[in-house]
C-alpha cells in the first residue's frame, strides 16, 4: 500500500470528497483501532492543517486522549464535562463558532477558537469521539460535519 497522501486543492468539499476513500484505503483491512486513529488524525491533519484532530476514548467514566495531531492536550475529560464530555453524554455532533461561548469549554490552548466534537461508535455503542479544533472562529459548519461523520463511520 502506498502510504503517501495525494493532497488535494479546491472547496472544502472537495477536499473531504478527495480524502475519504484515501482514509478507507488507509484503514481497510487493519484491525488494529489505535493504528487506525492515528492515520484519520494525520490524514486530516495533513490535508486540512487543522490547529487539533485527535481522538477521545471512553474509559470507565472519562474520555482518555487517544491518538491525535497538534499541541498536547488534556488527558482525560469527565463525562458530560467540556465540548467532548457533553457529545459523549448526549450522544451528537456538537459544533462550537466559539469556544468562549460555550459553557464549560476546557481550553487545552488559548489558541483554539472554534470545534467540532463527533461521536464515533463500534456497532451500535459510542466509544469515543473524534474533535477538531480551529484557531480560526466560527470554522465547522454542515460540510464538516457531514465528511467527519462518514469518515468515523468507516470505523464501525
Ligand atoms: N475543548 C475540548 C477539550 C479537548 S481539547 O480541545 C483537545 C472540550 O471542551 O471538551
Amino acid at each position: 500500500m502506498a502510504e503517501d497522501l495525494k493532497i488535494k486543492k479546491g472547496t472544502k468539499e472537495e477536499q473531504y470528497i478527495a480524502l475519504l476513500p484515501q482514509i478507507k484505503g488507509l484503514i481497510t483491512g487493519e484491525t488494529n483501532q489505535i493504528a487506525n486513529l492515528a492515520n484519520i488524525a494525520a490524514a486530516l491533519k495533513e490535508q486540512f492543517n487543522f490547529f487539533w484532530v485527535g481522538f477521545y476514548l471512553i474509559e470507565g467514566e472519562q474520555l482518555v486522549l487517544a491518538p491525535f495531531q497538534g499541541p498536547v492536550a488534556c488527558t482525560r475529560i469527565q463525562y458530560g464535562r467540556g465540548v467532548c464530555g457533553t457529545c459523549w453524554k448526549e450522544n451528537r455532533t456538537i459544533i462550537v463558532p466559539n469556544v468562549d461561548e460555550f459553557p464549560g469549554h476546557i481550553a487545552c490552548s488559548s489558541l483554539s477558537k472554534s470545534e467540532i466534537v463527533i461521536p464515533v461508535y463500534k456497532g451500535n455503542n459510542i466509544i469515543g469521539i473524534l474533535d477538531v479544533d480551529s484557531s480560526e472562529l466560527n470554522d465547522f459548519d454542515a460540510v464538516d460535519e457531514q465528511y467527519l461523520t462518514e469518515i468515523v463511520a468507516l470505523l464501525s
